[in-house]
């Protein structure tokens, strides 16, 4: 089973081909209501509302379009597995939304998985893009920003090894405190 860290990967990688220079990624676990939020928000070129509304449907994109891909069918496939829904929306005068829900506890709900990994993946293959990871778990709040990383780096590159180790390292620690 494919975790949901790894649709934020693919869902993150469509803001980088829509020409992002920040990408933010929220997660919110909220035990109270049950339910598990994914947002992804980035300022690439946009998407309009029409094909905002249509990108989740594979049966309608296979037809009328050529380059098309399955990365939002299957996250919403995924959300719809476990009680919860996929929503992709143009941010005015800015860029894309895309929001994830999940019931926290339905027994259909995909693991997390490695957030860690798939932010440091994120990182390598894009040094010069802004990452903002926003960690919720119930009360308690992580953010991790590769502004203020690269200020601890002292002139390390940001994709060097030691520094993607020392990321990760760093993101794992954090949010397995709050869990
Ligand atoms: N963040 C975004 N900004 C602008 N357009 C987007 C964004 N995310 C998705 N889209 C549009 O929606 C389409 C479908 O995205 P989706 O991830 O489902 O497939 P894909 O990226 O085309 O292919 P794949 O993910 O399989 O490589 C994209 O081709 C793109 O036109
Ligand atoms: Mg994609």
């Amino acid at each position: 089973m494919e975790d949901l860290s790894l649709h934020i990967l693919d869902i993150a990688e469509n803001s980088i081909n829509a020409g992002a220079r920040n990408v933010e990624i929220v997660v919110q676990e909220d035990r109270t209501h049950d339910v598990l939020k994914i947002e992804i928000l980035d300022d690439g070129r946009g998407i309009s509302p029409e094909v905002a509304g249509k990108v989740a449907d594979p049966f309608f994109t296979t037809r009328t379009t050529r380059r098309v891909g399955l990365g939002l069918a299957l996250l919403d496939e995924a959300a719809k597995a476990a009680n919860g829904r996929l929503e992709v929306s143009p941010i005015p005068d800015s860029g894309t939304r895309v929001t994830v829900t999940f019931q926290l506890t339905n027994i259909d709900r995909k693991p997390l998985g490695d957030m860690a990994a798939t932010i440091v993946m994120l990182i390598a293959g894009n040094p010069d893009v802004r990452f903002i990871y926003r960690y919720e778990h119930d009360g308690g709040k992580y953010v991790f920003d590769t502004q203020e990383v690269r200020k601890r780096l002292h002139g390390l590159d940001m994709n060097a090894p030691e520094a993607l180790t020392f990321i990760r390292e760093l993101i794992t620690e954090h949010t397995a405190s709050l869990s």
